[in-house]
């Protein structure tokens, strides 16, 4: 195992997208930014400098940060965020993860242009499960706006209304060809004929989930988040934000061009916008391709086929049979949804009937905090910054996801609330999705843990009957679950990672509403057993 060192520095950088130049912000230029490449067992020290004119954090998107939360990366649950001039160095080890993982901003909207992937392979020695390929591309899906994307947040809050839609969808920073002015500098990824590549997806996109299909060609899905998977064959894939998807693709077709697509399924905003689709091209690497061969376009599911999203979504399995632990010790139930809230008087607000937009898990909607952390708060004692009443049941019982649900039930208080776990707990989780004005699927991310996805449903989660369809035997492991559009899903882990832990829908739109929360995992009596100390550069509060 070996230490890597690397420097980010987050600066303002030109782009031209779309037909006209754009000031971003990026990591060292790049966008996407640098892929970091490692091996299971490997220390990463990362440098970041911030001569950006915003308050920036990274995240490391599904690494397990055991003992070191100091280097999670959410802004104000366990760091003050890096100030412009300043810099922090995140110190991390990856301990028995392989596979596909990213880094992105966790600062506002940031991560809409500071993002890239965390590609794990084996420690030295050791193999894939499957044969080894011998190129492999990371396919980073995003999301572009013509306007800057703080900008656009920071204008919906205001408003309380809906924040714009992006103008285009991306694959690794590119709008692709059905986007005008894009044809020159359309992703291509090269491929010899018969060859096995592997494809690293990441949805990075903000607010969509995404449809993905190569024309053509079928896919071997062998992993996600990080964890291997019992491989099976699809020609469509959907991840949630948040999610990866590690698939293997044989170059057995016709040698030609083929457009690898992706647009949105139902898209937060509830219809999908104009000109969704965009592309990257598959390239048969021959040196017999004529240069007018146009690429063929795959048929991507339409943006509300839920059958299609729930199919692909379900087939995930552990390789092999996996031992859970039991007895569960904490059982939690949270609804997660949608909720508004009245105008201030005096003021017009844009969401529904001159309402606000709001969203929380128990009808607690989320407020970060603006001036402490809450591990460091925590840690040093100070008070005044969160709360331990985080409502482990929701306030009331009812038809969560049937026609005539009150409104009135659903006007979230708005606070910094955690939950407590006993540090050594086995957690299992409910999660309800609601219906209030619309159903859509939240991907919940949990950060600090993967964990066990034992069944996803519709309706609303029956005790008495739903049990009887978990997974004991070998559920899939992921960091982020899709909470089916007016549905359900359960989820298993040990709470062994002392620490604050954030949880939340990993579509922007949603955190920026209060669709999150956190746990506070500590022995009991208030420490955070084995966590390391605090490193001596951690921004101060
Ligand atoms: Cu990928 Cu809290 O985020």
């Amino acid at each position: 195992a070996e230490v890597q060192h690397h420097d980010f520095v987050v600066q303002e950088t030109p782009v031209k997208r779309l037909c006209k130049s754009h000031k971003i912000i990026t990591v060292n230029g790049q966008f996407p930014g640098p892929a970091i490449e490692v091996r299971d067992g490997d220390t990463l020290a990362v440098r970041v400098v911030n001569r950006a004119r915003y308050n920036v954090t990274i995240h490391w998107h599904g690494i397990r940060q055991m003992r070191t939360a100091w280097a999670d990366g959410p802004e104000f649950v366990t760091q003050c965020p890096i100030r412009p001039g300043e810099s922090y160095t995140y110190r991390f080890t990856i301990q028995g993860q392989e596979g596909t993982l990213w880094w992105h901003a966790h600062s506002s909207w940031l991560r809409a242009t500071v993002y890239g992937a965390l590609i794990i392979r084996p420690k030295d020695g050791n193999s894939y499960p499957f044969a080894q390929p011998k190129r492999e591309y990371p396919v980073l899906l995003g999301e572009w706006w013509n306007k800057n994307p703080i900008d656009v947040v920071r204008q919906a809050t205001r408003t309380g209304g809906a924040p714009n839609v992006s103008d285009a969808f991306t694959v690794n920073g590119q709008p692709g060809d059905l986007y005008k002015c894009s044809s020159t500098s359309t992703t291509k990824l090269p491929v010899k004929p018969n060859e096995t590549i592997l494809l690293r997806f990441v949805n990075a996109a903000l607010n969509n989930e995404l449809f993905i299909s190569i024309a053509g060609h079928t896919m071997t899905v062998v992993g996600a988040d990080a964890s291997y998977t019992k491989s099976f064959t699809t020609s469509v894939l959907m991840l949630g934000p948040g999610q990866t998807t590690d698939v293997l693709l044989t170059a057995n077709q016709p040698p030609s061009r083929y457009y690898i697509a992706a647009h949105a399924y139902a898209s937060a905003q509830g219809a999908p916008f104009d000109n969704t689709t965009t592309t990257a091209v598959l390239e048969y690497d021959c040196g017999c391709l004529p240069g007018s061969a146009k690429p063929s376009l795959p048929t991507l599911p339409a943006f509300n086929d839920t059958a299609t999203a729930t199919s692909f979504v379900t087939k995930f399995r552990s390789p092999a049979p996996v031992k859970l632990s039991s007895p569960v010790t904490e059982q939690l139930f949270l609804t997660v949804g949608l909720g508004l809230l009245p105008c201030p008087r005096g003021k017009t607000c844009g969401g529904p009937n001159g309402t606000r937009f709001s969203a929380s898990m128990n009808n607690a909607s989320f407020v970060l905090p603006s001036t402490y952390s809450i591990l460091q708060a925590h840690q040093n004692s100070v008070s005044g910054v969160f709360t331990v009443d985080f409502p482990s049941n929701p306030p009331v019982t009812f038809d969560y996801t049937g026609a005539n649900i009150s409104r009135a039930l659903w006007q979230p208080t708005r606070a910094t609330k955690v939950h407590r776990l006993k540090y050594g707990a086995v957690v299992e989780l409910v999660l309800q999705g609601t219906n209030i004005f619309t159903g859509e699927n939240h991907p919940i991310h949990l950060h600090g843990y993967d964990f066990y996805v034992l069944a996803q449903g519709f309706g609303n989660f029956n005790p008495a009957t739903d049990r009887a369809k978990f997974n004991l035997v070998d559920p899939p492991q992921r960091n982020t679950v899709g909470v089916p559009v007016k549905g359900w899903a359960v989820i298993r882990f040990v709470a062994d990672n002392p620490g604050v832990w954030l949880m939340h829908c990993h579509l922007d739109v949603h955190i920026t509403w209060g669709l999150a929360m956190a746990f506070l995992v500590e022995n009991g009596v208030g420490e955070l057993e084995s966590l390391e100390p605090p490193p001596a550069d951690l921004p101060a509060c």
